[in-house]
């Protein structure tokens, strides 16, 4: 008799691209890493101990090429940042850009987010989590790859603080819809702010690479700021 294959194919929200990585870009995954590079595993931080004093942490997820990550702490230095992306370039574009800076408060981790939130982010831990123009999957067969689904909010709910937000923004029309119906669904989290423009508002953040790319096509922009519920 076959055994029954019960292996479950995960579904991730991104394909790995194969963009080249500059020399610039490789030098950088080298000669930076250690300075602000966290390994992927599966033993839980100690954030604190890692920045060497207790701030509040901020996290982003798919950071892309990091000037948006950069600009943020080095406008912000009574916090702590974490970067999580996948695309190397991206991530040596960052490195680049965090040691021009000369900011000590930005980490990175080259992993998928959705494992790192699991294994290795404590619980109660940050203040607020950034998900800006995260892959909108267009056809109706890959919405199951939106990173915003049912039990991505709990996964990142249970890791806020109490009152922390998740901020998201998109230029993608039906990824939008989609955020409000998923979210509207939530109890995790409350809406505090909702905002729909052309480029001009962006919601306590910078304008970001892909943003301006949206923009360029002549997409409207979303801007949501969802508070944790403090009751769960
Ligand atoms: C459309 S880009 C947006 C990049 C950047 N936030 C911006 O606005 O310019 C989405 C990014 O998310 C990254 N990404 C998607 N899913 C991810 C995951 N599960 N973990 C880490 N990064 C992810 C992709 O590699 C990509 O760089």
């Amino acid at each position: 008799m076959h055994e029954k294959n019960t292996h479950k194919r995960t579904i991730r929200s991104f394909v790995r691209r194969t963009g080249r990585l500059t020399p610039s870009q490789q030098r950088a995954l080298e000669e930076l890493w250690p300075e602000f590079g966290i390994e992927y595993g599966h033993a839980l931080l100690r954030l604190d101990e890692m920045f060497g004093r207790a701030v509040p942490i901020v996290l982003e997820i798919g950071f892309g090429n990091g000037e948006t990550l950069v600009q943020q702490a080095t406008e912000n230095p009574d916090k702590n940042y974490i970067g999580i992306e996948v695309h190397e370039p991206g991530v040596g574009h960052c490195l680049l850009k965090a040691r021009d800076a000369g900011i000590g408060n930005l980490r990175l981790i080259i992993h998928d987010a959705i494992e790192v939130l699991t294994n290795q982010i404590p619980l109660d831990s940050l203040s607020r989590v950034n998900l800006y123009f995260p892959d909108p999957w267009p056809k109706k067969r890959h919405h199951k790859r939106r990173i915003v689904q049912h039990d991505f909010l709990g996964l990142v709910a249970d890791r806020l603080k109490a009152g922390g937000t998740l901020n998201i923004a998109t230029d993608w029309a039906g990824y939008a819809e989609h955020i409000d119906e998923v979210l509207s669904q939530s109890d995790r989290f409350a809406c505090a702010e909702r905002r729909e423009h052309d480029g001009e508002q962006p919601l306590d953040r910078p304008r970001t690479k892909f943003e301006q790319r949206g923009l360029k096509k002549g997409h409207r922009i979303c801007d949501w700021c969802f508070t944790k519920f403090t009751n769960n």
